[in-house]
Formats: structure tokens, sequence, C-alpha cells
């Protein structure tokens, strides 16, 4: 496979100071799956390399979905009447407990890891379901597409309606041992990861013995945290002896290791929590559209931006409807409009750089070197054809990306690479 090639088009990313970087009718320089940087000309030492020409069309980091349920892509779109807790109940744990049959979950998944390859999302962090193979599945789909990933085999062993329940926190930690030791030898690009589903559904016992198994096996975990207000009050009844809802975690050791865990949600997370999150560096995966979905509220992102907690963006599928990140990154900065509006005057909106900085750096940074195309980075690209949404001016770049974020259901994806590895290209 050849990873040393040249992009040539309009190319737009963010510096780390959450700048827009553009490079207008630029050669960007990919040698073994990593950016030689972007240059007007091209350097000597590169001459020999094939060049791909984009024309005008825009070239952007890859987005990363820090936060997605694979087996719930199903019903994206359905059933959003209600708030989380019933809308677990009645949809999500249905669905989900349908995956313990095989042929279901390939149907399923093929589905998903189909969509998720033509989408523009490079990198994804991925709840599977409780059920080791069927989690498998979804990880050989996935390693097919050619996407870097993480993906999970959910961990419940209470409060969840017995048909779809582990047996016994025992065997929930017997088979995600497997999974781990199956993932890690059979997969390069789909990482396992550890996933209790939430505290609600897991008892301490559970979460302590997954803390054990992060740390033997250098694993990252993701779970959700400070969604729903009706939650937060179940968890406080659950653990009373926890000084927040991430305390709960906290406690179980779980948190453990800077960087390595993303907790989903965080809309009503208290001063102490937020505390807690900057301590132990733990991403925050901002799901906008499903915390619009489910009425969970809106995240105070620009209060965990300037306390720099690192934060990327989630779909949440099927807590939110589509796959798409450009759709959280343009939901993120209107949502984050109304809560400066009518919550908090002292939280300026985010904006269009920033949102691009959240979807591309902010959560690439869960994956290394990720988000950018400055030196040394993975070479992760997108190209995009905006002139269907036609007028008669003369736009610039930076007006340009404005309406790929708003209005990106126009606009075409019409080539992606991952690592230097292309995924399609028109
Ligand atoms: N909390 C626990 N499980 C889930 C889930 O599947 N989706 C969302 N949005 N929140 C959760
Ligand atoms: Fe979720």
């Amino acid at each position: 496979m050849n990873k040393n090639f040249i992009l040539k088009g309009n190319f737009v990313y963010c510096n780390e100071k959450k700048e827009l970087v553009i490079c207008e009718n630029s050669y960007g320089i990919c040698v073994d799956g990593v950016s030689g940087g972007i240059y007007k000309e091209i350097p000597e030492k590169f001459q020999n390399l094939e060049i791909i020409d984009y024309g005008n069309r825009l070239i952007l980091p890859g987005l990363v979905d820090l936060h997605v349920h694979g087996p719930q892509y199903g019903f994206r779109g359905v059933g959003f009447d209600c708030e989380l807790i019933e809308w677990l109940n009645t949809h999500t744990f249905p669905v989900e407990s349908q995956f313990g049959n095989e042929d279901y979950a390939k149907k399923a998944y093929k589905i998903f890891a189909d969509d998720l390859k033509n989408s523009a999302t490079t990198r994804a962090v991925i709840f599977g379901t409780i059920h080791e193979n069927s989690t498998r599945i979804l990880m050989e789909l996935l390693e097919e597409t050619g996407l870097k990933t993480y993906v999970g085999k959910v961990n419940m062993d209470r409060n969840a309606p017995e048909y779809y329940m582990e047996d016994s926190t025992e065997k929930s930690v017997q088979d995600t041992i497997r999974f781990i030791e199956e993932a890690q030898k059979n997969f390069k690009n789909t990482k396992p990861i550890i996933t209790p589903r939430f505290i609600p559904t897991c008892t301490d016992e559970l979460m302590k013995k997954l803390a054990e198994l992060k740390r033997k096996y250098h694993l990252p975990m993701q779970s959700h945290l400070s969604e729903n207000r009706g939650e937060i009050e179940w968890v406080k009844e659950l653990c009373p002896w926890a000084e927040c809802y991430g305390d709960a975690y906290d406690e179980c050791g779980i948190l453990e290791g800077k960087y390595s865990s993303i907790m989903a949600h965080c809309v009503s997370s208290t001063d102490e929590e937020v505390e807690l999150l900057k301590e132990r560096e733990v991403f925050v995966a901002h799901c906008p559209k499903s915390n619009l979905n489910l009425m969970s509220g809106i995240a105070p992102i620009r209060k965990y931006m300037e306390k720099e907690i690192p934060i990327g963006l989630g779909s949440d599928v099927a807590g939110g409807e589509t796959l798409s990140i450009f759709e959280e990154m343009a939901k993120a900065i209107q949502v984050s409009k109304m809560y400066w509006r009518y919550v908090d005057e002292q939280c300026r909106p985010l904006t269009v750089p920033e949102a691009l900085f959240l979807a591309t750096r902010g959560g690439g940074a869960f994956f290394g070197k990720v988000g950018s195309f400055e030196e040394g980075f993975e070479f992760d690209a997108i190209v995009i054809d905006d002139s269907q949404i036609k007028t008669q001016l003369d736009l610039t770049l930076t007006e340009r990306l404005e309406r790929i974020v708003y209005s990106s259901g126009q606009c075409k994806l019409i080539a992606k690479t991952v690592g230097g590895k292309k995924i399609f290209a028109d």
C-alpha cells in the first residue's frame, strides 16, 4: 500500500491555539502515512511523489467521532419523545439485546460500518453491546473499512432488564478478558476499550475489576457521565458515598491514567466534578444533537475549554440521529449561543474555528498526533466539494468552511484518507 503521495487543493485546519490555518492552492505531503507539511511549492526532496489534484476543493483533517453506539444505528431518528432512562428501556435495550444473535449482528453492523466508512469520520470510539461475539463481528467489519477505531464490549451487571443483562459480575469480567485478548491479537486498526455502560448498570465490584483490566492491559476506557437529571439523582441513591457522579467512577480507580478516559455528555457536572475531570485529564465527548433530542440540556463547553479539559465531539448515535460530525459542529455552536443567551453571559458562544478544532484536533488527541496537517501528524484527510451550494459571490476559504459546517448536507465528500491509506476516492 503506497502511503507516499501529495494532495493538491485548498487546505484548512486548526493550529494548537484553535485558529484556522488556510493554505490556498497548496501541496500536502504524505510520507509513510504521516504529514510532511503543506507547501506552496513542492520541496525538492518530495518532487518524485505522485500528485493527486483536487483543484478548488477544500481539504480538511478527517473528523473524529469520540462517542457512538454501533448497535443503535438501526433506530437512529426514532423515539425521541422521551428522556434518557425511558428511551433506554423502550428503544435501546430491546434492540441491543437482539445482538445476541450473530446473524442479526452481521446484518446490522454491516450497515453501520458501510455508512461510517462513507462519512467524513476517519476515527471513532464506539460502544458495542454486552455480547462478546457480536462485538468481535463489529470489529472485523470496521477493520475492513480501513478506519481507525476503538470498540468496547459493554458491561452491565445490574439495573438492566433481565433479557439484557450479564449473568454475573464474574461472567462480565471473563467475557471482557477474552474480548480484549482476541482483539489485541487479531486487529491492527481496531482497538479494544473498556466500556462500563454507566454507573446505574454497573456494580462497584464490576467497576473495580474493570479498572484492574484497564491497568493490566494498558487500555483506555469510555462511559457516560452527568447526562440527564433523573440519571444523576439515581446515581446519588445508588452511591450515597460518592461526592459527585464522577467520583463514583473515580473511587473505583477507573479514571486513573491521564488522557485515558472518555466521558460522554457532562451536561450537568458540578464544579467539583469539573475539577475531577481536569485533574484526571478525562476527555469530554460533547454530543449536542443527542443532548437536544433526549432533552438532556446544554453542556457548558466554553467553561471546559477555559479549564483546558480535553474535548471532542460525539454523534452518540442513536441519541444523535446521524453519524455526521459536521452537524455536531454546527449544533455545538448553536447550542452554545443559546447557553450564552439564556444561561450564562460569561460563556461566549463557540466559533467555527473552535468547532473545527473540537472535531479534529480535540478528539484526535485521544488517538495521538491526529487532527492536523502539521508536520508529524498522521495524514487523515477529507476532500469536500461545496460547488452545489450555489452562489453568485466570490467567497473566501474561511467563508466556504463556514458554509460547509452549516450546510454539510449539500456538500459532497469526494475522498478520504486515514493515516495515509486511501479509504475511497472519486
Ligand atoms: N447512558 C447509558 N447508556 C446510554 C446510551 O446508550 N446512550 C446515551 N445517550 N446515554 C446512555
Ligand atoms: Fe452514549
